[in-house]
């Protein structure tokens, strides 16, 4: 297993994002893109336009995570942006298969997401097919919340599915993951952490994914 620290610029400075991406791009694996419509999520961040722009002048992969509804339309406008990944979530889709089809169909990775509610059984036949799944350990719509420790069950589950797949599919973490729980949900079984506040909160968040994957690390190791 591998470790990929993908920093959130939810809680970055909007108004600096090309400073703010290039605080930690040397360190990082993906910059992961939070979408949000207002319709799926209580709360809005980009419009297709201005987002299309942050991926293009990003300097590493783009890991998206499409917070919308309608999103087997939107889904696929997303992966011809030059995205490396696009991930959306189980409850906003009504065709799944085809949504994960279209994304791969453009060269890009294709994940999907589910929410704290819902159960692992709702993707359990997505998991041949994606490149990534993305459990939240926050009810997704805003940074800073704190870490869910009881979604380290499904995290389990879906690593045990995995573990019986050869195929390459990250199994991602995306909500409260800092100093403090990282090590938590790499035992579960994640290898991929999307962490927003405790990295652009933190004095010098170049050090702080450094740190983060460094603890992931070890804990992988000790496993
Ligand atoms: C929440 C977003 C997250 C958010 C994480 O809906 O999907 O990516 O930025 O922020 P932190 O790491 O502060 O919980
Ligand atoms: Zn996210």
């Amino acid at each position: 297993m591998h470790v990929r620290i993908t920093p959130s610029i939810l809680n970055a400075d909007f108004n600096n994002l090309d400073s703010e991406i290039a605080k930690v791009a040397a360190d990082s694996d993906l910059i992961h893109l939070d979408i949000m419509d207002n319709i799926f999520v209580p709360n809005f961040t980009f419009d297709f336009g201005s987002a299309s722009k942050i991926i293009s002048n990003c300097p590493i992969p783009v890991d998206a995570h499409l917070m919308v509804a309608e999103v087997d339309r939107i889904g696929i406008e997303y992966a011809e942006t030059g995205a490396s990944s696009v991930t959306f979530h189980i409850e906003a889709s009504e065709n799944p298969e085809k949504l994960i089809t279209e994304i791969k169909k453009r060269g890009v990775r294709a994940g999907v997401a589910v929410k704290p509610n819902t159960p692992f059984n709702e993707i359990i036949d997505l998991v041949n097919l994606v490149d990534m799944v993305l459990i939240m350990t926050v009810e997704p719509g805003f940074g800073g919340q704190s870490f869910m420790g009881d979604q380290m069950a499904k995290v389990a589950q879906v690593r045990a599915a995995l573990n019986s797949t050869q195929r390459d599919v990250w199994l991602q973490v995306d909500g409260g993951i800092s100093a403090e729980t990282i090590e938590i949900a790499t035992k579960a079984g994640a290898d991929t952490f999307v962490a927003g506040s405790a990295v652009y909160k933190s004095e010098d968040p170049a050090e702080m994914v450094r740190k983060l994957r460094f603890l992931a690390e070890n804990q992988l190791n000790n496993l």
